[in-house]
């Protein structure tokens, strides 16, 4: 891709670094704590990887703020900031499957400008910028049209937290299963964005998400075509809370099922 800003080719630099570090501990993990409940994992890769990414837009851009899964929050009162995944898939390295990446996204006051997401176990390296285009490993990506939800293969996810709404959401499950071609859940959401950016999946949503878990992966897949927003087809999802993201011809479609009268307790 020509005319990359300096932020798209500081953050592919460092994801390609962050990635190689990543790849030494992948099957060699030294320590395993948990946070939130007894599922939600964090390793020593998701710690280094953090440390190098932290440190290392410190030093290049030390005005910007900062907003990482593990570290928090870096308020530096600038209108850039970067929000960042350090290891998006914890769960899937920890047991050594091989879909895990970095996610790096900057946001230009309310707006994601640049986002990158690398998977390093099979080398492959997702971004776009702002109203450039997403690529994949520098070839331009683009989402499915497929128009019927009986042909489609989605993907989802589901939270770490075993609440009300976790229990909810297997109703949801159940009726798009019924409706496609089937579900996956990969455990990544980043790349469950990109791979509905490059046509693998038709559609992805998820409640509960962050806005590291998403950020970067989000602005792919808009910059691919699909269309991404909350689940009532509105505003960027910047938070997570509830995400969908679907090529134009089913979005309708999932919305429909998503805001119907029965999950009225996701809003
Ligand atoms: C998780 C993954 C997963 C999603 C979880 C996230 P982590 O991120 O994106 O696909 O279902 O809710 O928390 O913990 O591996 O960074
Ligand atoms: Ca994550
Ligand atoms: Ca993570």
């Amino acid at each position: 891709m020509n005319n990359q800003s300096d932020f798209l080719s500081f953050s592919l630099d460092l994801a390609k670094r962050v990635g190689d570090l990543q790849l030494s501990y992948f099957g060699n993990i030294s320590s395993i704590d948990r946070k939130s409940t007894n599922i939600d994992l964090v390793t020593n890769a998701d710690i280094e990887s953090e440390k190098v990414i932290i440190s290392r837009i410190k030093k290049a851009y030390p005005n910007h703020s900062i907003i990482s899964e593990e570290a928090g929050s870096i308020e530096n009162n600038s209108e850039y900031t970067w929000i960042i995944d350090p290891l998006d898939g914890t769960t899937n390295f920890t047991h050594n499957l091989p879909i895990f990446a970095v996610s790096i996204a900057l946001k230009r006051q309310n707006e994601i400008i640049s986002g990158v997401v690398f998977n390093p176990a099979a080398d492959k390296c997702f971004y776009a910028e702002k109203n450039k285009g997403a690529f994949l490993n520098d070839k331009k990506i683009f989402p499915t049209s497929t128009s019927n939800l009986s042909n489609c293969l989605l993907a989802t996810g589901f939270p770490y937290l075993h609440d009300e709404k976790y229990d909810l959401s297997f109703d949801i499950f159940k009726e798009f299963y019924d409706k496609t071609r089937g579900l996956r859940r990969l455990g990544s959401a980043a790349l469950d964005l990109c791979f509905v950016a490059m046509g693998r999946f038709d559609g992805f949503y998820e409640f509960n998400l962050e806005p590291w878990d998403i950020c970067a992966g989000a602005l792919i897949a808009h910059e691919a075509g699909a269309l991404v927003t909350d689940w009532d087809g509105k505003n960027f999802p910047h938070s997570g809370s509830r995400i969908l993201c679907a090529n134009k011809n089913i979005q309708k479609e999932m919305i429909d099922i998503l805001i119907q009268k029965k999950y009225s307790r996701f809003y």
